[in-house]
């Protein structure tokens, strides 16, 4: 999960990482409210949206007074900045820049470590000056369980060859931007600009953190940070049920018990499909222990998806032999009731495939078409979500 600017100022003033004030707002008015309490200095109104290059496509301002803190508001809100739309904006108290470094640390996961990068030419694009010139950005590996301490911080500014006079609070803020890192288990800290002050100070003027998802379960503080607003509805729907979803475009709704069978179920879908038109409209892995209520939930999302013309139910029986997911799949019918309107076709095979063919027969449900193969199962789905 990427945070916005906001969040990660905030975050970094947790850890004890130099940020100005900064304070959100979502109309022209409140931008003039924040700018005065700010104190009334120079501040700098900033667009909040999760992509790079803000400044140039003009949605970082200064304003000098309430006045413009409220204009450069009404401008930048509702701005299209690369496809993004801008909802808050950030007033932030002005910096006195004398120089822009950079500095970042993310997951290497091909070295399997993580990677600190330096500069101290920071506020371009990194990576323009990256392609360009590599020597000015140095690249040190960090060691995961060692992480960034005094030692490596030292390592890091004298190999980006910052002044004598810099380098040791920019190694004190990089510790800093570590903590972050760390104990919120993030996958990128990044700062462009990390500024030096005209009196000499150390601050981080931009932040860019990107989080673990798959730690949350240790940060019950991060749920707040999700952008609700940005969130597929069908897909917070499925996080809201534990399952693993993704939402597609086709019109074939899948659901699989493991991800590589869904997977390739997405392949014989898309392949089948071809010649309609159609193809796959999610991804669901229901995972092992297929029961009912999982079921249930699974087919309750996808026949949630206006998109979804027809529903392939590919189960292989492992763990979970084939007649307890067919026990699950009419039970799950029998729970969603009149909400169940689409055609599914079921594709069973593996452990107890007999006993689990012969309950979808008996059940004989009118919605119902099992198909013995994969390849077969693919082309019915496609073939009804193309009919209707
Ligand atoms: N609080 C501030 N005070 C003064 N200047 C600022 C402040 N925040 C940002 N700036 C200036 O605006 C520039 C762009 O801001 P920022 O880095 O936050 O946005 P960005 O999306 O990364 O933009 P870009 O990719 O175009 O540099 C900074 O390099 C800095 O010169
Ligand atoms: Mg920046």
């Amino acid at each position: 999960m990427d945070l916005f600017e906001y969040q990660a100022r905030d975050m970094f003033e947790k850890h004890g990482v130099p940020v100005l004030p900064g304070i959100v707002a979502t109309t022209p008015g409140e931008a003039r409210a924040a700018y005065e309490s700010l104190g009334g200095a120079v501040a700098v109104v900033k667009a909040q949206v999760k992509i790079g290059g803000r400044g140039k496509a003009g949605g970082v301002k200064l304003a000098r007074s309430a006045d413009e803190a409220e204009q450069h508001a009404e401008a930048i809100l509702g701005m299209d900045i690369k496809g993004h739309t801008v909802h808050k904006v950030m007033i932030a108290a002005g910096a006195d820049i004398a120089t822009e470094y950079y500095f970042s640390v993310l997951l290497d996961r091909s070295e399997r470590r993580y990677l600190a990068m330096c500069s101290v030419e920071g506020g371009m694009e990194i990576e323009q000056l990256a392609v360009e010139r590599p020597e000015a950005l140095a690249r040190v590996a960090v060691d995961p369980i060692e992480g960034i301490d005094e030692a490596k911080a030292n390592e890091i500014v004298a190999a980006a060859n910052f002044s004598a006079e810099d380098a040791p609070k920019v190694a004190e803020a990089i510790q800093k931007l570590w903590t972050v890192y760390r104990e919120e288990d993030a996958t990128l800290v990044e700062v462009n600009p990390l500024v030096k002050t005209g009196s000499g100070d150390i601050v981080a003027l931009d932040g860019k953190v990107s989080l673990d998802e798959n730690a949350s379960f240790r940060h019950e503080d991060h749920e707040a940070l999700v952008d609700k607003a940005a969130e597929d509805p069908l897909e917070a729907k499925a996080k809201a049920k534990g399952l693993n979803y993704v939402k597609l475009d086709g019109a074939v709704g899948i659901i699989g018990n493991g991800a590589g069978l869904v997977m390739s179920t997405l392949d014989v879908v898309a392949y089948a499909g071809e010649q309609y038109g159609v193809g796959p409209a999610n991804f669901l892995d229901i995972g092992g222990g297929a029961s009912a209520e999982v079921m249930a939930n699974g087919l309750d999302v996808i026949l949630g998806d206006e998109q979804v013309r027809s529903v392939f139910v590919n189960v292989f029986g492992g763990i979970t032999a084939c007649d307890e997911v067919a026990n699950g799949i009419v039970q799950a019918l029998g729970i969603l009731g009149d909400q169940a309107t689409k055609p599914l076709v079921v594709r069973l095979d593996g452990n107890n495939v007999e006993e689990g063919r012969a309950i979808l027969a008996e059940a004989n449900h009118p919605l119902v078409t099992l198909v013995d193969t994969m390849d077969g199962a693919a082309a019915k789905a496609a073939e009804l979500a193309a009919a209707k």
